[in-house]
Parts: C-alpha cells; structure tokens; sequence
C-alpha cells in the first residue's frame, strides 16, 4: 500500500492505484484487527490444508496468518462483499498472490464460486461474521452513529436496499420487529413510533438524522453499559444485509462442501447469529432429524460432522483488554467426518 500524504487528524490518503481507488481513509481503518486468531490458527493446525474458502476476507488479517502458517495451500478462496475490503486484502496478500484467488461475492454463494472454478471440496472454511472497522471507520458508508454519513449501511455497495430506504418506507409494524428481534431493543415500539412520526416532516437521509429523532426516546430508559443508539443502528445493519437469512443459507452448503477431515470455523458476535451456527452444527452432528427432544420424531439419519467445540470458545481478558471489539466474539469449529 502506498502512502502518498499526511493530513492532519491522523488522516492519509492510501493510493489504490490497482483498482484506481483514491481516497481518504482514516489511519484507524486500516487497522482492523482480526480477533480469536491465535484459536483460528490452532484449528487449522492438525490439518494439511489443499483449497480454503475464507468467506469473510476483510483487511485479510487471518488469511495473511493463514497462508503463513500453511505454505500447502494451494488456492485461498477470499471471499468479500464490500469491494473496498477486497482491494485492501489483495494489497496485504500480494505476497501469496499466485496462490490466493479474490472474489467480490457473498458468501451464501459458495456452491456457484467454488462450482466455477471446478472446485468439488475444500479443507477448510472459515467466515468471521458482521463488520470491520474499516467500514464502521469510514463515514460514508454510514454505519456509525459516531459520525455523520448517508443512512446507507450497505457492505455491497451494489445492493440495492440502503438502510434510508427501510427507514423510509417500512411499515411501523415491520420496523418494530427489527428492531425487537435483530436488536433486542426493549424500546423497539417506541423508536418505531418516533421514526414514522418523524419521516411525515422530512425523509430521513444521514445517520444525524436518524441520531435526532431516536436519543430522545432511547436515552429514557438505556441499556446499562453501551450507547443508547447501538442496537437500533446494529438491527439496521442486520436488516439491511440480510445477515441472519445469507447465514443461514450458508451453513449447510459449507457443511456439504467439506471434504473428509475438513474443519468448517464461525466467529459470530450477536447471539441470534451464535444460536444459528450453535443449530447448523448440532443438527449436521446428530443421527437424528429432531434434534429438539420434544418432537418426538427421531428418525435416524447419518451423522455429517463431529463439533471440535460443544461450547464456543471466547476471547481471553488479554484479547479483551488489547481489542474491545473482541468481547462478544464466539468461535465455533465442526469437521466433517
Ligand atoms: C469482521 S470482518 C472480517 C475480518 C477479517 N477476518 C480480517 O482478518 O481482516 C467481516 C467482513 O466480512 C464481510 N462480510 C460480512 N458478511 C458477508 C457475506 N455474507 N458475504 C461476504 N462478505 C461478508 C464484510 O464486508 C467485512 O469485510
């Protein structure tokens, strides 16, 4: 990466000239540090890896780690949806270039990737879910309540449904379930009354707006520990990219793609997310279709995976301490069998 200019307030212009992106970045959006990655590291240890699918690529801080500690790999498949990442992960991998193949796409379509490329199965998979702060870093992508920016929240930028569009034109009803099932958020009624009521005077457009009209009405009774605006901004997020329904696709395809001997690793940080990755693996592990206990149908069938992990593992203080964003991470490992 070349760096061109200092600006005052810790601002540089990174020059992208690969992909003729010229902008400005703040320094700290470089730095997305990848977390739980000595635990990632270790369980790809055992294996002798041949193709990877990396489904989350990022700023490429596991792959780099990966590609590493494992000089078999023949094809690292860097999977991302947010093109900006992309050309920062093939920057940082240019090391590994010969045996690293990008991709702009979204992870739920893993089948037609590896498909196109005659790939039949992988050795390992890993996706590290939700944001970086890369993207929570950069303004204009509107993810932050921090800063003011387009109400966009879109990690493909070429998606067509931006988090204005869903304030905009959401029912209250449809904007209250978001905000109760993807957000938690006890005032979920309320903050759904107070958008509606509020886009009747001006459509919302920039993340200062939204900012406005929910503090009054969220800072009344505010969940103890984090900013008030955080879970109606995170269910956005989670709305706008369909992170719980991609997921959900997902996991059974990376299941049926492991070869023998494979090892499949989820990182989540929201419990909706871990309680689905939690499902995924358990049901794939188990010889029998009802997995619940109270069905009553237990129809075998044959068992796909054995859990590495039966509770997840999390970060340790030390992590914690050094990259807070480490906190709610939760890593789940399956191999095939
Ligand atoms: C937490 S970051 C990954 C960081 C990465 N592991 C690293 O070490 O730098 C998550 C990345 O996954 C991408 N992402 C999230 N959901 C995705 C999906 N369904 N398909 C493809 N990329 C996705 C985001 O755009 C973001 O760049």
């Amino acid at each position: 990466m070349h760096l061109t200019s200092t600006l005052p307030g810790h601002f540089i212009r990174l020059n992208l000239s690969f992909k003729g992106i010229g902008r400005y970045v703040n320094i700290s959006a470089m730095m997305h540090i990848p977390v739980l990655m000595n635990e990632v590291i270790e369980c790809f240890n055992p294996l002798s890896l041949s193709f990877f699918f990396d489904g989350t690529l990022g700023a490429g801080g596991h792959a780099a780690a990966l590609l590493e500690a494992h000089p078999e790999i023949a094809c690292y498949i860097g999977v991302d949806q947010d093109e900006y990442a992309l050309s920062v992960a093939k920057e940082r991998l240019k090391t590994w270039s010969r045996r690293v193949l990008l991709k702009h796409a979204n992870f739920s379509m893993l089948d037609n990737l590896l498909k196109e490329q005659s790939i039949i199965g992988v050795s390992g998979i890993l996706v590290d879910l939700g944001v970086s702060s890369m993207q929570l870093d950069q303004r204009d992508r509107g993810f932050s309540f921090m800063q003011e920016g387009p109400l966009d929240m879109r990690m493909d930028t070429t998606g067509s449904q931006t988090a204005a569009d869903i304030v905009n034109e959401w029912t209250e009803k449809e904007l209250g379930l978001i905000f109760r099932k993807y957000g938690e958020e006890k005032q979920w009624r309320a903050a759904a009354r107070a958008i509606v009521n509020a886009r009747e005077q001006s459509p919302f457009k920039t993340t200062l707006d939204l900012k406005k009209v929910l503090l009054p009405v969220l800072s009344r009774h505010p969940k103890k520990g984090i900013n008030p605006l955080t879970l109606v901004f995170q269910a956005l997020r989670i709305a706008v990219n369909r992170e719980l329904e991609v997921l959900e696709l997902f996991l059974p395809k990376a299941i049926d793609l492991l070869e023998p001997g494979g090892r499949l690793a989820v990182i989540s940080f929201h419990s909706l997310e871990d309680r689905i990755v939690k499902e995924a693996m358990r049901f794939a592990a188990s010889d029998k279709w009802d997995t619940s206990g109270i069905g009553g149908v237990f129809l075998d069938k044959k068992p796909l995976v054995k859990l590495i992990t039966k509770k997840p593992i999390e970060a340790a203080l030390s992590e914690i301490e050094s990259n807070p964003r480490s906190r709610s991470a939760k890593l789940r490992i399956c191999e095939k069998l």
